[in-house]
């Protein structure tokens, strides 16, 4: 066996992957499985966004630019405007991504001097696995800090040690919150964005569901300030698109052209007909509105069954994530026994990292005619 790079070799396996194995065996039962397990929504693209991406493949197709299309730039820097107030120039400070996983992936690569006396990339847990991941793979210090409730879930760096603050080179944070659907409070953004500037350290917030809500509408970090900070932003969950794979980059100047510098050495550029489709989908708030609409429809038939059955949602009213806690409080034993009771696929909170334990991530993904027949299964079985 040849050797493998210790950090590959230490990472558990990639967590959704352990569900998909217990839902195939049920399936090749032949029994009905309600997938409410990854986070990748039936609801179809919207036709101008397809459209978009035909009409844009061209008869020669060359190499992309790591840049990302001038057009999608601009649709991203007119969205940030409208929907945030926010005034970036799409030249200087907005970059597109290959989607946001593989940019929240390799920015650590671009921020953390292995040997420097400042290593260190802090990250929510329980939360996104890849922030952990880029920041091992880049040769940092990897530091999962724990989110709790009664905080609102918001990751405060200002209140880590200032021995291990000194140390920070980077900082993730993920409003609203995959998996507890917190949604950070205005002040809250404030305060990020001025230790960011105080601090010196890089602040990257993923906010890949801003636009996935119930209530009113998150801001975000860019609003208060660009200095030191980074937003990354994509057309998944907003308008349907994970399977294109588009985003972008947005914040400050002397960051992006960093960033700029790092991609062409990734390979990651995003094709000139996707980004073509996804400067239509920035350029575009009705669908987005209503896809939302969509999604709220759904929780609301989950908050009234969670009601009546007497399951506790902890979590809050951002993305299309419900987060609730598991009878008995083992989650792990709680999503198998619901999987083969039912035939319903929860994710266990613990797959989320440290502090997940004890919860459960539902996530709003089938049909609403299919969320209402998995809760009347569910609801004959009883919450278990
Ligand atoms: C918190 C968070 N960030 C980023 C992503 C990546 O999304 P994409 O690469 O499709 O933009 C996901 C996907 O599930 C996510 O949950």
């Amino acid at each position: 066996m040849p050797a493998l790079n210790p950090v590959l070799a230490q990472l558990p396996e990639y967590p959704i992957v352990r569900i998909e194995a217990a839902k195939e065996r049920l399936r090749a039962a032949g029994r009905e499985v309600f997938d409410f397990g990854t986070g990748d929504p039936l609801e179809p693209t919207p036709d101008f966004v397809r459209r978009a991406l035909l009409e844009a493949v061209p008869a020669v197709c060359r190499y992309p630019t790591y840049r990302g299309l001038p057009a999608l730039r601009q649709a991203a820097a007119g969205y940030l405007t409208r929907r945030f107030g926010v005034a970036v120039d799409p030249d200087a400070q907005v970059l597109g991504t290959l989607g946001s996983k593989e940019a929240v992936f390799s920015t650590a690569l671009a921020f953390v001097d292995r040997d420097g006396p400042r290593r260190v990339v802090a990250y929510p847990t329980p939360g996104y696995a890849v922030y952990e991941a880029g920041a091992r793979f880049a040769g940092a210090e990897a530091l999962g800090v724990p989110l709790r409730a009664a905080q609102g879930h918001l990751l405060e760096p200002w209140a880590l040690p200032p021995a291990v603050r000194a140390r920070l080179a980077l900082v993730w944070t993920n409003y609203p919150h995959n998996p507890t659907g917190a949604v950070a409070p205005a002040e809250y953004l404030a305060r990020l964005a001025r230790f960011a500037r105080e601090e010196d350290v890089v602040v990257c917030a993923d906010e890949c569901y801003v636009d996935v809500h119930a209530g009113p509408p998150p801001g975000s970090l860019l609003e208060h300030g660009t200095t030191n900070v980074l937003a990354f932003h994509s057309c998944s969950k907003r308008s349907g698109m994970t399977g294109y794979r588009s985003g972008f980059v947005a914040g400050d100047p002397a960051l992006v052209a960093t960033l700029a510098k790092l991609r062409p050495n990734l390979g990651t550029a995003a094709q000139a007909f996707v980004e073509a489709a996804g400067a239509a989908a920035w350029g575009d708030d009705a669908h987005a509105a209503a896809r939302n609409a969509v999604f709220a429809r759904k929780r609301a038939l989950f908050d009234a069954f969670f009601a009546r059955a007497g399951l506790e949602q902890a979590g809050g009213p951002g993305t299309f994530f419900l987060w609730f806690r598991a009878p008995g409080g083992d989650d792990e034993g709680y999503a198998r026994a619901l999987l083969e009771r039912v035939g319903v696929v929860v994710v266990p909170g613990s797959y989320f990292g440290p502090g997940g334990e004890g919860f459960c991530r539902l996530a709003l993904v089938p049909d609403e005619a299919t969320c209402a027949a998995a809760i009347a299964a569910w609801e004959r079985a009883g919450p278990g």
